[in-house]
């Protein structure tokens, strides 16, 4: 049982008492990639010059950040003069929502978007309701139904109208894999003249995304799910048909053309375009190799458990993240497996609702009752991870739900 070679996997398994442990929660974070560590390291070192410094030390910086915008900007089809750098997706997703709705020349005071987002679209929208905007949240297509977990584009249609200024649409769930339609909500959007958002967090560097083909005006991604560092991510602004306006959410010495101050950070941005590069070669020499190890990981549960189901739509590729494998257990508490397994690393829920006791918001949104969101896990399949690691996992956690299920009776 290996989970990855430097030092996290020391770190982890001395909490762990030593014991090598299998990281099965790439949804939540992943590992970043060794190579984009390497890339990194000089940037904290011999070159920290203040990429807005006008010297020497400080060009060498600044050219390194533009040349890793320009990579990032190249991977996803767009252009770098298009990419604004954050700190991760949830300044992104504020400085998109807020920054465009807040404008001077937005006249529009009605958003739309879906009841299965992450809070860190749900929270600006609920606050943007306190400052007088209407929110209109559209139900996901139910659990049992095809495509289970994905936006209810008629409900989607009929909720945006020409009062419309943002609609905003994830990518894809970080809980049930589920992948949105966005060709077609960017054409509703189009039709009706608003601007349309999407958090492509859990999407950028595991499934194609191409700006070209689907035109998106504001798109938000974090670095740290696609094997870079914690704390960076970007913010797409511009690429669909539409003019975009953004009043900064961030002010101070004016970087990034006053969209958002604060100096930039050479080595997280260097190592958040390798990473990417890194992911997406991946992708393209390899596209199953996830999806394989995410389809045997359920095959071995589902042989050894009776009665799992799987939470959100069929294992297809159009609707359902490669890695992603969301299911509920018949009898036992998704927490108290966790809590008996620790040998393997996954989820009950999202992990940035995972402190709270409350049942997950993305699975109820699909019709779950809050006992059988409670039954419900999460694992997330990643690069890094391997079939021997899935085959031992599997063995571990059938073994242990079935410890738990003779204690219960
Ligand atoms: C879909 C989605 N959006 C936004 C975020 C927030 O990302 P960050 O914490 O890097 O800002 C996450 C992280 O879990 C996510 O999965």
């Amino acid at each position: 049982m290996f989970l990855f070679s430097l030092q996290p996997k020391k770190a982890i398994e001395s909490q762990q008492n030593e014991r090598a442990v299998i990281y099965l929660d790439n949804h939540a974070t992943t590992p970043c990639d060794p190579v984009a560590i390497e890339k990194m390291l000089p940037w904290f070192g011999e070159c920290f010059g203040n990429p807005h410094s006008s010297h020497h030390a400080g060009q060498v910086a600044s050219d390194a950040i533009h040349r890793s915008i320009d990579i990032i900007a190249s991977l996803i089809n767009t252009v770098g003069e298009k990419v604004i750098v954050t700190s991760g997706a949830t300044e992104s997703n504020q400085l998109a929502i807020r920054g465009a709705v807040t404008h001077p020349r937005q006249k529009r005071k009605h958003l739309v978007s879906v009841t299965s987002e992450h809070p860190a679209v749900l929270d600006v929208l609920k606050d943007l309701e306190n400052d007088g905007f209407k929110v209109t949240l559209v139900p996901v297509v139910p659990q049992g139904r095809a495509n289970a977990g994905t936006v209810d584009l008629d409900c989607l249609a009929s909720a945006i109208t020409d009062e419309t200024a943002l609609v905003s649409v994830m990518w894809a769930n970080n809980e049930t894999g589920a992948i949105n339609p966005m060709a077609q909500v960017s054409a509703l959007c189009s039709r009706h003249g608003c601007l349309l958002h999407s958090d492509a967090t859990q999407a950028i560097g595991r499934i194609p995304v191409d700006l070209e083909a689907v035109k998106i005006d504001l798109l938000s991604a974090t670095a740290h799910k696609f094997y870079g560092p914690k704390g960076t991510g970007f913010l797409v602004v511009g690429a669909g048909d539409r003019r975009v306006r953004l009043r900064p959410q961030m002010l101070g010495g004016g970087q990034q053309a006053g969209l958002r101050s604060g100096t930039m950070n050479p080595a997280g941005i260097v190592g958040m375009a390798t990473a990417l590069e890194q992911s997406i070669n991946d992708l393209r020499s390899d596209p199953k190799r996830v999806t394989k190890m995410r389809d045997s990981l359920w095959s071995l549960l589902s042989s050894g458990l009776q009665g799992l189901t799987l939470n959100g739509s069929n294992l297809a590729e159009e609707v359902r993240l490669g890695g992603n494998l969301n299911l509920q257990l018949p009898e036992i508490e998704g927490q108290a497996w966790m809590s008996s397994s620790p040998d393997v690393l996954f989820s009950s829920g999202s992990a940035c609702s995972g402190h709270e006791a409350t049942a997950s918001h993305v699975l109820t949104s699909l019709g779950l009752s809050d006992a059988e969101a409670r039954r419900s896990v999460r694992f997330g399949i990643g690069r890094f991870n391997t079939q021997s690691e899935i085959e031992s996992a599997a063995e571990y956690l059938v073994e242990n739900y079935l410890k738990l299920l003779r204690i219960q009776s």
